[in-house]
Order: structure tokens, then C-alpha cells, then sequence
């Protein structure tokens, strides 16, 4: 699918976001784990959510969606049945690496897959621990997907881990504590940085024994959770719009002059909101109202205003809350005057495409100065942006998203090929655009 936006029109009104995409995964995982029937209003009905959902009606667990109400029908932690083909996780990392968590607690025979994409994704970072704690788990020779794991005896339990984890990862942690619910006695992970902490807080909620503490080099964030001697509790939730999704109308409004925007009801957690401090940082006019708590999470409406940003720095922690950010903050970048500077962020480079390059690649074309580093990239704002070659999303619903938020304040209209990756995370985000006032033209859909 093509796109085109034409840019110069202000962004005004009130734009709602889809539910969280990592609680909708937790969400509909933890329920099918739990026992009875689950209910989740504000579910995030997209494609990288139908592939969780397709691959738990594989593994027998019924669930019904109505609208965004999804109804699920838990098995209990040795519920699944065996399936039989292997599971499709398609571009999504969050799918497999928490199918493989939760398979290394059911304990039956499984192969993971995905799309090409996903085969990309590194998963020794879960293959090796889930095998210390006695998972029969392999991944490729080159420690990719497809993920093998054999049948284990469902009466043996695993190893609990006492682990430092290299990298601060939710999606590392979060397979290994659904490993840790079938192990002998606790578990304890720790990480070098504050990564999301939705399944502590889920779990915790359905009678998990979890406990998540800063320790006192202030550095190292410590998770400890014991195996529950009763099965998980069901839930009745209705989940927070998602942080990363807004963050798009976010950076939309700020930079298209004369805008100004609402969007209710959005989760804040502050292991997800770098992006907000950032930005007000850099200058740009971003109130939070009507603060609340939410299935459990930290929720606001946001009310942004046009504002001119200057140039801005991340790196350390703040990286880790804004991991999924730093595409559209790119987009703020080469609006914002000065050089605006990212470091500490290899993880980047193993996100949907490697988004320190492929972020850097579309900003050559928009005539944005940009450069890579190993571990980040500096890009030069507040020229006038504009290219003659269509834009390329790589793949990736965050480039291809960040992509239209550059061309709203751009000189000219721009272009972007590959657009149908929006539908991975954020379906209704052109409408709700054009709905708020911006021109986007679409030109050309695929059959
Ligand atoms: C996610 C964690 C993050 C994030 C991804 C979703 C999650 O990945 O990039 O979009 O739901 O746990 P890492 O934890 O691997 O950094």
C-alpha cells in the first residue's frame, strides 16, 4: 500500500488509540493459562495480535472477540494440547518469546516459526536459560527461530533461575517468569535497566507471589517470583489505550504547527513514558490530565500542542523507556533545532528491521543530515524535509508510521511504499490522522 501525505494542515480534535499491545499479548496468554473465563475490554485487535490469538485456538484454548471484547476460556498451566503443525508467531517477537515461556511451563512438544522477519530475531537470549532450567529447547545454528521444544514429563519440575540477564529485555524476562511458574522453588532475574513491567503487575494480580525491586547500585532491577501452589485466577480487565501508539499523534501534533490534540485514556506506566520526558524536555507542550489506574497500570489523557522543539539527548535508562519510541522520536528529531544525539541503544538494531539503520536510510531520502552509530545515531533538525523518492517502510509498522508523522510539517508532499505494515499494531491510525484534519492520499493498494 502507498501513501501520501500532504503536508501544512494542523491536527485538531480528540483521537482515541487501540489497547496496549503488550498487555493485549499478556492479557490473552495469562488467560489462557488461568483457570475459567477471562474477560478483556480495549483488546488490540491487529496482526500482531491475531497470531497470539491463532496460535492458542491451536493449542485448544477457545476465546471469542467481539468488537474489541475478548472472552478467553483458560486451560490452566497444563492445559495446551500438542499442536499440530508448527505455530506461526509471524512478525511477532513478543508471541513467540512468551508462547515459548509458557510452553516451557505446560511442558508439551511445540516448534515456533514466523515470518522471515522473526527468523531474524535473536533467541539464545531465551533459548540458553530456559535450557539451565531443563527446558528440551533449540533454536537454529545461528540462534534464530524456528524454536524445537520436546515433550517434557509434566510431573518433573524445572530449575528455577538465578539470573543476571545481559540485556534489559520485558519479552526476556517475561518467557523466563512463565517458565519460573513450573519450577521447584523461586526464581530470581535481574536486569541493567527498568524494562516493562506488565507481567509482574498482571501476574501479580492473579495470585502470582511477584516482587520487582531497584537494588541499591540503583541500576539493577530484581524480579522474584515463586511458583503458585494454586492455579491462576481469571481476569475482568479493560486495558489502557497504548503509550506506543500515541506516541505517534504525540510527535504528529507537536510538529504540525497550529495543532492541538487529546487522547484519553492512554497507560503511563513509567517504564514506557521516556518519550513524554523527552519531549518536554526538548520543548514541546505535552500535559497529562485526569490521571487514574487502570487494569492495574498508571492511565491519563494527553493534551498536546504544536510547540518548537530543540535538540535533545538520550542514552542510559531513558533508552529501556522508550525502547519502541525511537523511530517517531527520529521523526521529532529532524524537526527539532540542533543535533539531537541517541547512545546506548544497540537493542535497535534486533527491533523489526534494524531501526538504527533503516531510520537513517529514510532520513537521507527526507535530506535530513543523519548519522549511525554502533549504539545509536545523531540526526541534524530543524531543515526543511522533503526528498522526491517514495519513503520505505522495511517491514517495519514503526517506520512506516514515523514516515507519514515526517511528512505532516514537510516541504513537499512525501511519498511511503509499504504502508500496509500499520495493520501490525496501529490499524485505525490514517483514519484517526484524517480525522483530525491531516491529507493523506491513499494511492495505490496491493491486491
Ligand atoms: C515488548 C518488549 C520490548 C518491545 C516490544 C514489546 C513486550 O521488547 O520492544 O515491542 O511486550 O514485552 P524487548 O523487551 O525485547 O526490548
Amino acid at each position: 500500500v502507498k501513501l501520501i501525505v500532504h503536508p501544512g494542515k494542523p491536527l485538531s480534535g480528540t483521537a482515541a488509540v487501540p489497547g496496549d499491545k503488550s498487555l493485549s499479548h499478556r492479557a490473552v496468554l495469562f488467560a489462557a493459562l488461568a483457570e475459567g473465563e477471562s474477560r478483556i475490554e480495549n483488546f488490540l485487535v491487529s496482526g500482531v495480535t491475531r497470531v497470539m490469538l491463532e496460535s492458542l485456538k491451536a493449542l485448544g484454548v477457545s476465546w471469542s472477540l467481539d468488537g474489541d471484547v475478548l472472552t478467553v476460556h483458560g486451560v490452566g498451566l497444563h492445559g495446551f494440547q500438542t499442536p499440530q503443525a508448527p505455530l506461526n508467531c509471524g512478525n511477532s517477537a513478543t508471541t513467540i518469546r512468551l508462547l515459548a515461556g509458557a510452553f516451557a511451563a505446560e511442558g508439551c512438544a511445540v516448534v515456533l516459526d514466523g515470518s522471515d522477519g522473526l527468523r531474524r530475531r535473536p533467541m539464545n537470549r531465551i533459548v540458553e536459560p530456559l535450557t539451565r532450567m531443563g527446558v528440551p529447547i533449540t533454536a537454529t545454528e545461528s540462534g534464530t527461530a524456528p524454536l524445537t521444544m520436546k515433550q517434557r514429563d509434566p510431573d518433573e519440575y524445572l530449575r528455577p533461575l538465578d539470573e543476571d540477564l545481559p540485556v534489559a529485555s520485558a519479552q526476556v524476562k517475561s518467557c523466563l517468569l512463565l517458565a519460573a511458574l513450573a519450577a521447584h522453588g523461586p526464581s530470581i532475574l535481574r536486569e541493567p535497566g527498568p524494562s516493562r513491567d506488565h507481567t509482574e503487575r498482571m501476574l501479580g494480580s492473579m495470585g502470582v507471589k511477584i516482587d520487582r525491586e531497584v537494588l541499591p547500585d540503583g541500576q539493577t532491577y530484581q524480579t522474584r517470583l515463586e511458583p503458585p501452589q494454586s492455579p491462576l485466577k481469571p481476569i475482568r480487565l479493560r486495558l489502557p489505550g497504548d503509550f506506543s501508539s500515541a506516541a505517534f499523534l504525540m510527535v504528529a501534533a507537536t510538529i504540525t504547527p497550529g495543532s492541538e490534540v487529546c487522547i484519553p485514556g492512554v497507560g503511563l506506566n513509567p517504564t514506557r513514558t521516556g518519550l513524554l520526558d523527552i519531549l518536554n524536555e526538548m520543548g514541546a507542550d505535552i500535559q497529562v490530565l485526569n490521571e487514574g489506574i487502570q487494569a492495574g497500570e498508571p492511565v491519563g489523557d494527553l493534551l498536546i500542542r504544536s510547540a518548537s522543539l530543540k535538540a535533545g539527548t538520550v542514552s542510559g535508562p531513558l533508552v529501556v523507556r522508550m525502547i519502541d519510541e525511537f523511530s517517531v522520536f527520529g521523526a521529532a528529531a529532524a524537526y527539532a533545532d540542533g543535533i539531537t544525539t541517541v547512545r546506548d541503544a544497540k537493542e535497535l538494531r534486533y527491533k523489526e528491521s534494524d531501526r538504527i539503520s533503516s531510520l537513517c536510510e529514510e532520513m537521507h531520502r527526507l535530506n535530513v543530515p543523519a548519522v549511525e552509530a554502533e549504539d545509536g545515531f545523531s540526526i541534524t533538525g530543524g531543515g526543511r524535509l522533503g526528498g522526491s523518492e517514495p519513503l520505505q517502510a522495511h517491514g517495519d509498522h514503526r517506520l512506516a508510521m514515523t514516515s507519514v508523522v515526517c511528512g505532516l510539517n514537510a516541504n513537499a508532499p512525501v511519498q511511503i511504499e509499504g504502508a500496509e505494515m500499520i495493520q501490525e499494531s496501529f490499524p485505525e491510525f490514517i483514519p484517526s490522522l484524517q480525522r483530525l484534519g491531516a491529507d493523506i492520499q491513499l494511492v495505490e493498494a496491493e491486491p
